[in-house]
């Protein structure tokens, strides 16, 4: 099978998935009689040629686009609040995400905001917010550019406080894309440094996701999967990018995505701290804990670790390696292995693991994660 050609298929939605599969953009909104979308995306993109492209040839068909770029690389409420408002001072008929995490979370939060005018922290689903989610919303349509979150096949947006900066959730499964356009040409130019570290975001979610302790079989079938394809690509891309190994890393960026709506683990909730307290990228984030946190999960675990083991290629009875191996995946990657080396030092660790055990993540780690086993990891990184 070419993965390269645009090829489709419907889980968790529809996608349309291979190089050139974003330029089907135009004749998709003709055919659903939309021809007013806004184009959210970050202002970083939107100066890159091919967000340029796309605008150009929707206008050469006919479709008047208007473009919401004002966002923060945390993005805020006001934010949100300001596209919903230019959604309706430029009356739009529906709305085209296109970028990474950041840009398809505000995509997704304007989605819900333009028919929804509660305070948009009402909506917060960790306060049951999801049953004031009771309008229609516009028709929303997403296009990565990045292979880490798997943003574009989720139902939730995490905004912050305009203030205090503390994350929200917004979630509904209205708020799923009707449709994905994951085209791995819009990704054949992130610089070494963000394929790897997204990479490795798209990774951990593979990886703790298969070791959840929720029960969800497809899942883990599902995070395997994006284990092989991850460790056939990774490097490549990385170092020596080409279409196949860029839609790889996207396939499994979007299967990490599927896999951990049965959860995450005791890395994702190392790795918050770190982006909250010192801006740290979320993805080199989880890319210097992944291996400390699987060396915590090891014990008790071994047939779970020989499962991955033999989806790095590791053999069928090497779950024992496979923490080297992603020590071994990062010095190849360029990424750090120490947290001294991103600046972090022993004073951080206190506040840290206050944070990270407030962290809504490591519940769903197959062991539990005490305080104080926060602070022996992030003492055992630093
Ligand atoms: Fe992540």
């Amino acid at each position: 099978m070419d993965i390269t050609k645009i090829q489709g298929f419907n889980f968790p939605c529809p996608i349309r998935f291979g190089a050139g599969a974003s330029e089907e953009l135009a004749d998709y909104l003709r055919s659903n009689g939309l021809s007013r979308p806004l184009l959210v995306t970050d202002a970083t993109v939107a100066e890159l040629t091919f967000f340029k492209q796309i605008k150009i040839s929707l206008e050469r068909k006919g479709i008047r686009t208007e473009v919401f770029s004002e966002m923060h690389k945390n993005p805020v409420k006001s934010d949100v609040l300001k596209g919903g408002a230019i959604f309706h001072e430029t009356n739009r008929d529906c709305i085209v995400g296109i970028g990474g995490g950041v840009a398809l979370d505000v995509a997704r939060a304007i989605t819900l905001r333009v028919h929804h005018k509660r305070d948009l922290f009402d909506y917060d689903d960790l306060i049951g917010g999801d049953k004031y989610v009771t309008e229609e919303v516009p028709h929303f349509i997403a296009i990565p550019t990045t292979a880490g979150t798997g943003s574009e096949v989720g139902r939730s947006a995490i905004i912050s406080e305009d203030e205090s900066k503390k994350k929200r959730i917004l979630f509904s499964p209205k708020l799923m894309a009707k449709i994905v356009f994951a085209d791995p040409l819009l990704t054949m130019e992130l610089p070494p440094f963000i394929t790897a570290a997204t990479g490795m975001d798209a990774l951990t979610h593979n990886m703790e996701a298969y070791l959840a302790k929720n029960y969800h079989p497809m899942c883990d079938g599902i995070a395997l999967e994006g284990i092989v394809l991850i460790a056939e690509s990774l490097e490549t891309a990385t170092h020596k990018p080409d279409v196949a190994s860029r839609a790889k890393m996207l396939l499994a960026s979007l299967m990490g995505a599927v896999a951990f709506q049965k959860g995450l683990g005791v890395v994702h909730s190392l790795a918050h701290p770190l982006s909250s307290l010192l801006d740290t990228h979320h993805g080199l984030a989880n890319a210097i804990n992944l291996p400390y946190g699987m060396q915590f999960n090891y014990e008790g675990f071994e047939n779970r670790f020989d499962k991955m083991g033999d989806a790095f290629g590791l053999g069928s009875a090497a779950g024992n390696r496979v923490v080297d191996h992603i020590f071994e995946m990062n010095a190849k990657l360029g990424m750090p292995t120490k947290l001294s080396e991103i600046d972090v030092t022993k004073e951080h660790i206190e506040e840290l693991s206050k944070l990270a055990v407030a962290d809504f993540c490591h519940p769903n780690n197959p062991k539990p994660v005490s305080k104080e086993d926060f602070k022996n990891l992030y003492q055992r990184a630093l």
